[in-house]
């Protein structure tokens, strides 16, 4: 390399003016005025101009003529101010120019498919697939900035705070966190497989019964499920756990984490401690357990004031044990149509419930088809609870709490995105507590886990009581075993922000007993769980210390803090559709000879 550079493009400023200076880059923009050609220069600090003059080195200017978009290059030259007139206002370079008098061809390009500019669409698959040239626009490097920022701010933190960063291994025994395992066949053991981590979890637990006492680690976690907008096969992890410490402790660690964060990488304060909300109130107020704060809008039980109303389907929904939800949406009269109601009635269904009803108050009165079912007293009280005002719509799901609560839950999170209800600007994180230990699959008449097994139950009592009579009667569902598995809450607390699922965490079980217990009542028999968890059951007797912890999505966090709905922007080279990586065309077939060392045989595709 004959020019080595001696600084970066986007660092040029008109305090450099008279400096002869060397940048490096790719090919921008060109564009030849007279005798003159212009090439906007770019590298990861940003875009400066560069003048080639006919009349000052005329080789040099026809060399520069023929570049073209994306070529990569040296050029020296002079910084010169740039007049007046000729300043870009817009480029934080804008006020000088780079007279070249060297240049150096490190490599032509061909035209890419997509153009490296923040303002042009391009399809994700073309952006995937050319995933180095999508990664060359300006805001995606500055993504990955602050990426590479929140690591290191987080690392700074827990070392300050006596954490110690150990790496846990990726070939391992399946750690159960809800979804498959990928797979890694042993060549040593034919039949036998690793598998990648879902967590760190279980050695996460094992580092804090080797006494390692506060540990955290940056951690990829492996995970074959679904494609989501918000989930990825593999993702990252601030994996946290502590020694002798209760979940109120692990909360202060983690706002501690947060706030240092954001201050370093967003210039923001966040005001500590953050609020709480119960499981309980959350899925009731927001119909979610993750809801977003940045809006108002809460859900409304009317289920005591249409009770002995007049109009049947709610009276006798209340009657039978179930609610009638409403949520109000601020100027609805106008923002959905008739047309458009028929389309949510429809979606309501498909989402399990039985219909949806709607008021609409208009400027002289309610435009309602169950307004005159209903009555005027109860409409009355009705407008009362919920506040609505002329050219409000409220909308009603009467059904079981949960379900109602469900639909209009998400029809709340629709509204304030489609309607430009959500406050924008800011971040507000709250805890999550107070979760379900179980819930109950009405159609599998069977009760199923919320959480990964070594989450401790916040009544040990409560929990062993319902643990033994589930397993009196062969884990069969029964009014009575339900109403027990349901009233076991957990430690468990999530933190969120925007809407988002950030983290997890939970006291964990550190009792031989109670480890067996949840065993079976995952359905596990005393071998099965030996088979998968005997290293964890045989440390357990050696002197576990009480521990609690949590994982933090960093993905998701970066999410948050660019306000953005898909999680593929904030993974460098993430899987697509169907967990494929576009780029390298993963996964691929294996050779015929790997296999064979593998001990694997193909079955022929039918
Ligand atoms: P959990 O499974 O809730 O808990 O995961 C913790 C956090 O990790 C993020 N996350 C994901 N991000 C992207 N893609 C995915 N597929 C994905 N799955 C999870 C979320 C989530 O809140 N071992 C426990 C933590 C603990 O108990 O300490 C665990 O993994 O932000
Ligand atoms: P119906 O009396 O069944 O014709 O219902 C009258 C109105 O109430 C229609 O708009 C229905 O969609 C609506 N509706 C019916 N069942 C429910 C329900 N469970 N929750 C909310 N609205 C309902």
């Amino acid at each position: 390399m004959r020019l080595k550079r001696s600084i970066m493009c986007g660092a040029l400023r008109a305090s450099h003016t008279g400096q002869e200076v060397t940048v490096c880059g790719w090919v921008q923009t060109i564009r030849e005025i007279g005798g003159l050609v212009f090439i906007d220069l770019r590298d990861r600090e940003g875009t400066v101009q560069l003048v080639f003059d006919k009349e000052v080195i005329p080789k040099l200017h026809e060399q520069a003529k023929r570049l073209a978009r994306e070529w990569v290059i040296g050029a020296r030259g002079k910084v010169s101010k740039r007049s007046e007139r000729q300043v870009n206002k817009n480029l934080p370079t804008g006020e000088v120019e780079v007279i070249v008098s060297d240049l150096e061809i490190h490599n032509s390009a061909e035209t890419p498919p997509i153009e490296v500019r923040d303002d042009v669409e391009a399809n994700s698959d073309i952006r995937l697939t050319y995933r180095y040239v999508d990664l060359r626009r300006p805001k995606m490097q500055h993504i990955f900035q602050v990426r590479h920022k929140l690591a290191k701010a987080a690392r700074d933190y827990f070392d300050a705070q006596g954490f110690l960063e150990i790496e846990t291994p990726l070939l391992t025994k399946p750690t159960p966190e809800g979804a498959r395992d990928f797979l890694v066949p042993s060549r040593h053991y034919p039949g036998s497989f690793y598998a990648l981590p879902q967590s760190p979890q279980i050695f996460k637990q094992i580092l804090m019964m080797s006494g390692f006492d506060k540990y955290f680690q940056i951690a990829r976690n492996f995970r074959d499920e679904d494609k989501r907008a918000d989930r990825q096969p593999e993702h990252t992890q601030i994996d946290v756990e502590l020694s002798f410490v209760e979940p109120a402790d692990v909360q202060k660690v983690i706002e501690g984490l947060i706030a240092h964060v954001m201050k370093a990488v967003m210039g923001v304060e966040v005001k500590l401690p953050l609020p709480h909300m119960s499981y309980a109130e959350a899925t009731a107020s927001y119909g979610i357990d993750r809801p977003d704060l940045r809006f108002g809008m809460q859900l409304v039980d009317l289920s005591e004031i249409v009770k002995d109303c007049g109009f049947g389907v709610f009276a006798d929904t209340v009657k039978s044990g179930k609610a009638v939800k409403a949520l109000l949406l601020p100027g609805g009269h106008e923002k959905i149509s008739k047309g458009q109601f028929k389309n949510l009635e429809a979606d309501a269904k498909g989402r399990g419930a039985k219909g949806l009803a709607f008021i609409r108050y208009t400027a002289d009165g309610v435009d309602s088809p169950i307004a005159k079912f209903i009555g005027e007293a109860h409409m009355a009280k009705i407008k009362e609870k919920t506040g609505a005002n002329a050219g409000d719509m409220l909308i009603f799901v009467a059904d079981h709490a949960r379900l109602a609560s469900q639909i209009l839950g998400a029809y709340r999170n629709q509204f304030g995105a489609e309607f430009g209800l959500i406050q924008k600007e800011g971040f507000r994180y709250l805890w999550v507590d107070d979760f379900p230990q179980f819930a109950y699959d009405e159609e599998k008449n069977e009760i199923v886990p919320e959480h990964h097994p070594f989450v401790m139950p916040k009544n040990e009592d409560a929990f062993m009581a319902f643990a033994e009579e589930f397993k009196r009667n062969d884990r069969k569902a029964n009014p009575r075993i339900v109403d027990l598995a349901l009233a076991v809450t957990a430690t468990q607390y999530d933190i969120i922000v925007n809407g988002i699922e950030l983290g997890s965490g939970s006291q964990r079980i550190v009792k031989p007993s109670v480890q067996n217990a949840m065993f079976d009542c995952l359905g596990m028999t005393r071998e099965q769980a030996n088979a998968k968890f005997g290293f964890l059951l045989e440390a357990l007797k050696y002197g576990a210390p009480p521990m609690a912890g949590i994982g933090m999505g960093v993905d998701r966090w970066m999410m948050a803090l660019f306000g953005i709905d898909n999680i593929q922007e904030v993974v460098v080279f993430p899987k697509h559709a169907n967990a494929r990586g576009m780029m390298d065309g993963s996964p691929s077939p294996a050779e015929e000879a790997q296999l064979k060392e593998l001990g694997i045989a193909l079955r022929e595709e039918k």
